[in-house]
């Protein structure tokens, strides 16, 4: 009787998995009217990268970082944020700053699941909150339970953007974040960029995301000591 009841039952085939991203940024309180103010700002390591800088950034901007691969792009944006001292002169930014920062490249050998890694920075989520956070983020059950370094460069993308989406900000500072991206996931991030209250300074190759979401585009090029 048993392998009758077998016989009767239908074969349900599971849908396959496919989360649409949505990157609803989370905002914080309006920051101060300055984000950053440059004097005679030269970045650099060992050497100078560029000519004294003498940049202005306001509240409500959206600015897109372009130039060739090893001008000085990410030196410049971790020098604003203060995680590199400046060659010389100096970076000056404003009050009530909330920054959500995208690295350009995470930390490589992370043993952490992508669980484990929105739990850190989110402690007072329930299992189920992290678990929606990285389905929203349009990853699905089986990345989400994986370590992070076996995922995709886009999967793991995605859990970067999945913490700086719940965090409360009012200034996003994104290097490269749509490098591997995939079409959906990419469009909806221009879509939520567009829709962002904060300001916004964006390192970005591709014309065609940049362009609809930017009020400015700053060339690198025009600084940058290094000849390409
Ligand atoms: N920690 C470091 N110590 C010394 N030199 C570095 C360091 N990080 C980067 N550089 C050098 O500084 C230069 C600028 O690097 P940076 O990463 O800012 O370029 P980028 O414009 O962001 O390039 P890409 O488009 O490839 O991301 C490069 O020549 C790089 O080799
Ligand atoms: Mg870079």
């Amino acid at each position: 009787s048993r392998q009758k009841k077998l016989d009767n039952m239908d074969i349900i085939e599971l849908a396959r998995e496919k989360p649409k991203p949505e990157f609803n940024f989370k905002t914080a309180r309006t920051s101060g009217k300055v984000i950053f103010e440059t004097d005679d700002l030269v970045i650099g390591y060992d050497e100078p990268l560029s000519r004294p800088l003498n940049l202005r950034m306001e509240r409500g901007e959206k600015i897109a970082l372009t130039g060739a691969n090893g001008i000085g792009k990410t030196t410049l944006l971790k020098s604003i944020l203060g995680l590199i001292p400046a060659y010389s002169g100096k970076v000056t930014r404003g009050d009530y700053q909330h920054i959500g920062y995208f690295e350009q490249e995470g930390e490589k050998d992370n043993r952490t699941t992508c669980i484990e890694e929105i739990w850190k920075e989110f402690p007072s989520y329930t299992q189920y909150e992290v678990r929606s956070a990285l389905a929203k983020c349009g990853l699905t059950t089986q990345h989400i339970e994986s370590q992070v370094r076996v995922l995709s460069g886009g999967e793991q993308a995605k859990v970067r953007l999945c913490k700086i989406i719940n965090t409360e900000t009012n200034i996003l500072l994104l290097d490269e974040p749509t490098n591997h991206l995939d079409v959906d996931a990419k469009d909806e991030l221009k879509r939520a960029l567009r829709e962002y209250k904060g300001s916004v300074l964006l390192i970005c190759h591709e014309p065609e995301f940049y362009q609809d979401v930017v009020t400015q585009v700053w060339n690198c090029q025009e600084w940058s000591t290094k000849i390409v």
